[in-house]
């Protein structure tokens, strides 16, 4: 089965078909000639992997999925979430993002937090959602000069390091992307075997 995963990014397409294994095999819009830069305006994490699936889906009516993730701190009420790529400013900056973070967060006991990636899923024109969370505690400081975003602040329930301070290996095995993927990657296989 061939499917579009409606991403630019190597590395995530990368983990998404380590995931889903060489039965499923996954493209990428610019594969098929596809470079338009989807707006990601929705106002929900599902709003957003919604909008960019769909796209594709009416531009190529093939099969396709799309995800979007946000960190979200519960004493700031689910924020950053749907903002988490654009929290500081549009330049996308994660040591802003995380300085910002951390500010808004000073004084603040309550460190609970989560990653949650939603996976939109277009298959045979019918839609369908999958649901990653990795949850864990903001910092008070960066720790850590692996992976990306607030990976420096983000210490997963169970852990005392870190994201950043984890191989890249050891943050798949438990990260909130990684399970979403592999929701869906179960959905297609058995959907094929149906
Ligand atoms: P995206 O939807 O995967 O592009 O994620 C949106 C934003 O969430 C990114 O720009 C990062 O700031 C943050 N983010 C997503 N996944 C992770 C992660 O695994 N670690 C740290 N930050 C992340």
């Amino acid at each position: 089965m061939e499917i579009i995963f409606a991403t630019s990014n190597q590395h995530k397409l990368q983990e998404a078909q380590g995931i889903t294994g060489n039965k499923i095999s996954l493209i990428t819009p610019s594969q098929i000639g596809i470079y338009h830069d989807i707006p990601e305006d929705g106002k929900s994490l599902e709003e957003n992997a919604l909008i960019k699936a769909s796209f594709i889906f009416k531009t190529t009516n093939r099969n396709c999925f799309a995800d979007d993730t946000g960190l979200e701190v519960e004493a700031l009420n689910g924020e950053p979430g749907v903002k988490s790529a654009r929290y500081a400013s549009e330049e996308c900056d994660s040591r802003l993002n995380m300085q910002k973070l951390l500010k808004e967060l000073k004084g603040v006991t309550n460190r609970k937090a989560r990653f949650r990636t939603v996976i939109a899923l277009f298959l045979d024109g019918k839609q369908h959602l999958f649901e990653g969370i990795l949850n864990g505690t903001i910092t008070e400081t960066q720790y850590g000069k692996g992976g990306f975003g607030y990976d420096p602040l983000f210490v997963p329930e169970g852990y005392t390091k870190t994201l950043a301070e984890l191989t890249d290996s050891q943050k798949n095995l438990i990260s909130h992307r990684g399970i979403a993927i592999r929701k869906l990657s179960q959905f297609l296989k058995n959907y094929s075997t149906e």
